[in-house]
């Protein structure tokens, strides 16, 4: 038997309602026991949490491992080290890897490799073969090789009839596809948003239209077929508003926001200070938009129109960085930056603490139903629940430094922010996987 009392500290569980300063026993990877001063067994590790937040394990329904193929930029390993050192417990792998998710051979290839790493790696299956977007994977051999949605991430499901098609095998599958929605013939290579700042710098945009037109395609899609779309990173206000429409009528539609769309405008692409014009580590797919665009965004995620925070992890090796704005790769890698920056809606006021829990806990869980089969008690502090916790501050300041980082991907544009909000420690499984306690 192995054993960790949690001691001390003030424990948030959204999905009961509990917020209550309390101890947690963990036995043999389960939640075993909550309450008042519980007496520590023998042989169990004590864990100090006084003055800390003791929250679920975060949930990452949108995070993008390199391996198989790219595994100079980040691996299952340190991906699964980098959502331990940010909090989360649980990813959900996207499949845009080398080959692509798209078959249940490749994977059960990634699952196998992802088995003893710092956190659960879930597997999103590819909607096409090859992600290329001309036939459609099987998608039940996916479903039932273990994948939790299907999704062409990277891109959009760009041709109707497939995407129609995808629709109506997902209906009876009960797994989402979650959707990059970024119409190709509309976006048009954009590097950026299409805006002051595009027009300013000289550089191709994508309009928000782009991220609308497909938003609505697959309302209308998943609405026929009697199938669920998740709307991946969605980032402008027409695409809420949409979403908030598609949910007021009762369709099955749901939506994450990543951190970066809360926290940063398109004006960051400029750079700062005297030598940097552009800052390709702002460079992302779908871009920094403008601030209205992230107030609707955070008043989304308040009204609960997003269901999730979903960090977009996408790292990248130097080199495809330190290039010419438009030959750069897209992406940030967010693992653990996440915290602080939601942190922030909480130290604004815009969020409350249980509701910027919620949307990184049992808010994912929900969206994608994940609380099923031996995922039962995910996202929760309840007895019998896997023991996936995390100990947090939301106080305690950082400097954001990606060379410390634990991910290959240094690329954020985050670097060198200061920011309150850390996370203390991670429990995985019931396993202490990151301690940054004594740092
Ligand atoms: O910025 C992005 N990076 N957006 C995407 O859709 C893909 C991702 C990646 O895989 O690098
Ligand atoms: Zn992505």
């Amino acid at each position: 038997m192995t054993g960790i009392l949690v001691h001390g500290g003030r424990l948030i569980d959204p999905a009961s309602g509990l917020d209550e300063r309390l101890d947690l026993l963990i036995v043999d990877g389960r939640i075993a026991q909550v309450g008042a001063d519980l007496p520590l067994p023998p042989g169990t590790e004590h864990l100090a949490a006084s003055g800390l937040i003791v929250a679920p394990g975060f949930i990452d329904l949108h995070t993008h491992l390199r391996e198989p193929g790219q595994e100079h930029k980040e691996t299952i390993a340190s991906g699964a080290r980098a959502a331990a050192r940010g909090g989360f417990t649980t990813i959900c792998a996207m499949p845009n890897t080398e080959p692509a998710l798209d078959s249940a051979a490749v994977i059960d290839g990634m699952l196998q490799r992802a088995r003893d790493v710092d956190c659960r790696v879930l597997a999103i299956g590819a909607v096409s073969i090859g992600r290329r977007g001309q036939e459609l994977a099987e998608l039940a051999a996916l479903r039932d090789a273990g994948a939790v949605a299907v999704s062409d991430d990277g891109d959009a499901v760009a041709d109707a009839s497939l995407a129609r098609r995808a629709f109506e095998y997902l209906s009876d599958l009960h797994i989402p596809l979650a959707e990059h929605c970024e119409d190709p013939a509309i976006a048009q290579g954009g590097v950026m948003h299409d805006g002051a700042v595009s027009a300013r710098l000289g550089l191709r945009g994508q309009p928000a239209a782009a991220e609308l037109s497909i938003v609505q395609r697959d309302i209308a899609l998943a609405e026929a077929a009697g199938a669920q779309l998740h709307a991946c990173h969605i980032s402008t206000e027409p695409s809420l508003q949409a979403i908030a429409d598609a949910r007021a009528r009762g369709l099955h539609v749901t939506a994450e926001v990543t951190p970066h769309h809360l926290f940063l405008t398109h004006d960051v692409v400029a750079g700062s200070g005297d030598d940097l014009l552009y800052d390709t580590n702002a460079k992302v797919n779908p871009p920094l938009r403008t601030e209205s665009d992230v107030q609707a965004c955070i008043d989304a995620l308040v009204a609960g129109v997003v269901d999730a925070v979903a960090t977009d992890h996408a790292p990248h090796a130097a080199v495809d960085k330190q290039c010419e704005f438009d030959a750069a790769a897209f992406g940030i890698s967010g693992l653990e930056s996440a915290w602080p920056v939601v942190n922030s809606l909480v130290e604004s006021g815009r969020l409350t603490l249980s509701e910027a829990i919620e949307r990184l806990t049992i808010g994912p869980v929900r969206a994608w139903n994940l609380d099923r089969g031996e995922l039962s008690g995910l996202g929760t502090l309840r007895v019998g629940a896997p023991a996936d916790v995390t100990l947090l501050s939301t106080d305690a300041v950082s400097r954001v430094e990606p060379d410390s980082w634990a991910s290959m991907g240094k690329n954020t544009p985050l670097a060198g922010h200061t920011l309150s909000g850390v996370v203390a420690a991670t429990i995985s499984q019931g396993r202490i996987v990151w301690d940054g306690r004594e740092q």
